[in-house]
């Protein structure tokens, strides 16, 4: 349809937009760019819609339970979670500009290809996040982050891998809720894509999604409340007096999504169990954390912005504190020098 005025197509609010087409045409806006981004994302796009399905037909097909095995971080793996790591990793590995993978369910990086031979980005990814949640059919995860890795001088596979968060590219998760939902960002704002499962693609729903600048919302694990530094204990005190709501579905990508769309705080702060705090830097919160800023939000670890945090290892786990501005100040104005 063409706009009678300017004889330019017409755009309405009604314009179905795939995330294939809106990468395209974001590519496109930008000078030099070579089209990396559709390639990868499509790649990721895939998996979402594989693990989505085996997610679906959880209880029929025999994908549930425990594998009796853990990981390298000490969790124990889920069917789940092995079967969406190998999704990710077939959908991945012949992107022929994709140099190296790492998850949380491998002990190490897996290099693919060096720079000189394409291989130009990391994908960093939490296949499943929340799986602990599967048997109960609540809503599940899968988060990524990308890494350029082609200016790099070193091509060891922890000097490829370990940049500071401000250095991702992109980063987005899946949500395999009642609704299949992708949030992707590439540094230009947050965008939000349903899976329309009659046409096989995810569809533009949200484009620059912001977050809400405050919302009496804290979703923490409260049951913790006595192993939690006393700055924390001070704040949700100070919540409890002051009208706050408490939610936690303990799935990080459910509860980040919630928190993005409504507003509120989103914190897993240092306990006596884990005393960096439990959540993975890498492929945890350093994705959530660039697409939570770039929606308006803030993210940090105690009071140091967690992007800027230099990493030290693939599996290394930081505090997390991220949600609506002015929520994570009201947290932060309880954290004293004692945290
Ligand atoms: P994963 O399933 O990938 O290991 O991650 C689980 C994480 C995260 O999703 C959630 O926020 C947190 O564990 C919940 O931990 P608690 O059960 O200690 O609250
Ligand atoms: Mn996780
Ligand atoms: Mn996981």
């Amino acid at each position: 349809m063409t706009d009678p005025h300017t004889a330019k197509p017409r755009l309405t609010k009604d314009n179905l937009t795939s995330l294939q087409t809106h990468i395209l045409a974001e590519e496109q806006e930008y000078p030099g760019a070579t089209g990396d981004f559709s390639w990868i994302l499509s790649a990721i796009t895939l998996a979402g819609k594989a693990i989505a399905n085996k997610v679906r037909r959880a209880g029929i097909e025999d994908v549930l339970g425990s594998l009796g095995t853990q990981n390298i971080t000490g969790d124990t793996q889920q069917k789940l979670d092995v079967i969406s790591n190998e999704i990710i990793m077939r959908c991945l590995g012949d992107r022929a500009n994709v140099g190296v993978l790492a998850s949380e369910e491998g002990d190490t990086p897996v290099i693919l290809r060096s720079s000189a031979e394409g291989g130009h980005y990391a994908v960093i990814f939490d296949p499943l996040d929340g799986s602990s949640n599967l048997d109960v059919s609540v809503g599940v995860g899968t988060i990524f982050s990308i890494l350029r890795t082609a200016d790099l001088k070193s091509e060891a596979p922890e000097d490829l891998i370990l940049q500071p968060g401000t250095l991702q590219v992109a980063a987005g998760y899946v949500l395999y809720g009642s609704s299949v939902v992708c949030m992707l960002t590439t540094g230009h704002g947050v965008d939000m894509f349903v899976l329309d499962q009659s046409i096989g693609a995810f569809v533009l729903v949200k484009p620059k999604l912001t977050i809400p600048s405050t919302k009496k919302i804290y979703s923490i694990n409260e049951a913790y409340y006595d192993d939690f530094p006393d700055g924390y204990q001070r704040y949700l005190n100070w919540a409890h007096a002051n009208g706050y709501s408490g939610r936690y579905i303990g799935s990080m990508v459910a509860d980040i999504h919630r928190t993005l769309l409504m507003g509120g705080v989103f914190m897993y702060p240092p306990t006596k169990a884990h005393p960096q705090g439990k959540l993975r830097l890498m492929y945890e919160a350093n994705p959530m954390a660039m697409i939570v800023e770039q929606a308006g939000g803030k993210a940090l670890a105690e009071k140091q912005r967690i992007l800027e945090i230099q990493p030290t290892g693939l599996h290394q786990r930081t505090s997390v504190l991220i949600g609506s501005p002015a929520e994570v100040d009201h947290v932060l104005e309880h954290l004293g020098s004692d945290s």
